[in-house]
């Protein structure tokens, strides 16, 4: 069964890349042509273009255009002058560890290739092409997995879910929507729950879009109402992205997710992370040394153009948070579903050193 979506977030065509604008829906559905590396480095950081395995393949791409632009001709110049291209893009957003991972790779492939400037600039553009195929089949297994390991109930399942991590967030089928896009297709749920996800409203304004164009319901409700649902019995299981996870199992994602999870834990509803091999950073022991971004404090005292609070406030607005790994019930990977313990031992031969 091949499971398709018709939203792809970062496409190449001709000599450019075309991002959905997702700092537009679901009002308007917009597309910006990205032709310069400057513009994608922008891109990212004002969230057009967002979700860790977007980010990853958007910069592999960013980092082709910038090695179109560079003048140098000379192949040890150029190198050089790639690796400072490639440290910008890395500078766009901290968490996302598909980002550095994306970039790593693609410099890896400049820096092996032998032959001229031309060359490599043709090499880049195929790694990039490679990064984004790869995704859209590591999530349909992400979600076939994830299928896999949904509670067994009698009746069909209603499946919460923070921020997005959808095909939005992905080359075009998602992680945690992966799962959600699976269960669809093989009649086992019955719907979906979507918390808002303030300050941005991913959830909101981005999942239950996703969940409409796919015909999936969906029940948006606000961040704070998770518990209240759980305690109601109308939440069976909680599926969710990440950004990074660490070596033991901690997983960083959208600010919110850890409540969701402690609610989740008081109210015995297995919590689950779907995310790819990617995400998963074996150099950190735990999830203390996960960088978490602090974003503008206009996304928390304004919504729309209403100013919610007085002059005078203060404000503190990091954009994830770290779920720890005892909370979480199951790690959905594109090679299976694995207790957070187990990541080092099962995964991290899969990633190249
Ligand atoms: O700030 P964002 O919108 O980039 O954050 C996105 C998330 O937290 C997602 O859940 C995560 O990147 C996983 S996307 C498959």
């Amino acid at each position: 069964m091949t499971l398709k979506t018709s939203i792809y977030p970062v496409v190449w065509q001709d000599d450019h890349v075309r991002l959905i604008d997702q700092t537009r829906l679901p009002a308007e559905y917009s597309v910006v042509e990205i032709k310069r590396c400057t513009d994608m480095v922008e891109a990212i950081k004002i969230m057009i273009v967002r979700g860790a395995p977007a980010i990853g393949i958007a910069a592999a791409y960013g980092l082709y255009l910038g090695a179109r632009e560079l003048p140098e001709t000379d192949r040890v110049e150029f190198l050089e002058s790639l690796d400072r291209v490639s440290q910008t893009l890395a500078a766009t957003r901290p968490t996302a560890v598909n980002l550095f991972w994306s970039l790593n790779r693609m410099m890896k492939v400049a820096r092996a290739t032998t032959g001229s400037v031309e060359q490599i600039q043709a090499r880049l553009l195929d790694e990039a092409h490679a990064i984004a195929t790869e995704d859209l089949h590591t999530c349909q297994e992400i979600g076939r997995h994830g299928l896999s390991i949904l509670p067994q109930m009698p009746q069909k399942l209603r499946l919460l879910t923070h921020c997005n991590a959808g095909a939005l967030a992905t080359a075009g089928y998602g992680t945690a929507l992966g799962v959600v896009r699976s269960a669809w297709a093989a009649e086992r749920l019955e719907r979906v729950y979507a918390d808002e996800t303030r300050p941005r409203l991913q959830g909101a304004k981005l999942t239950t879009w996703e969940c409409v164009q796919e015909g999936i319901p969906v029940t948006l409700i606000t961040d704070n109402m998770a518990a209240h649902c759980m305690k109601l019995g109308k939440i069976d299981v909680v599926v969710v992205g990440a950004d990074r996870i660490a070596a033991n199992g901690d997983a960083a994602n959208k600010i919110g997710t850890y409540s969701v999870a402690l609610c989740a834990k008081a109210h015995n509803i297995p919590f689950y992370v779907a995310a790819p091999l990617s995400t998963i950073d074996f150099q950190l022991a735990d999830g203390s040394g996960i960088p978490i971004e602090e974003r503008d404090p206009s996304e928390i005292h304004t919504v729309g153009a209403v100013r919610l609070c007085p002059q005078g406030v203060e404000f503190y607005n990091p954009a994830f948070d770290v779920t720890p790994a005892d909370l979480i019930a199951g790690i959905i990977t594109e090679h299976g579903v694995f207790l957070p313990a187990e990541l080092q031992s099962k995964l991290s031969h899969f990633q190249p050193a």
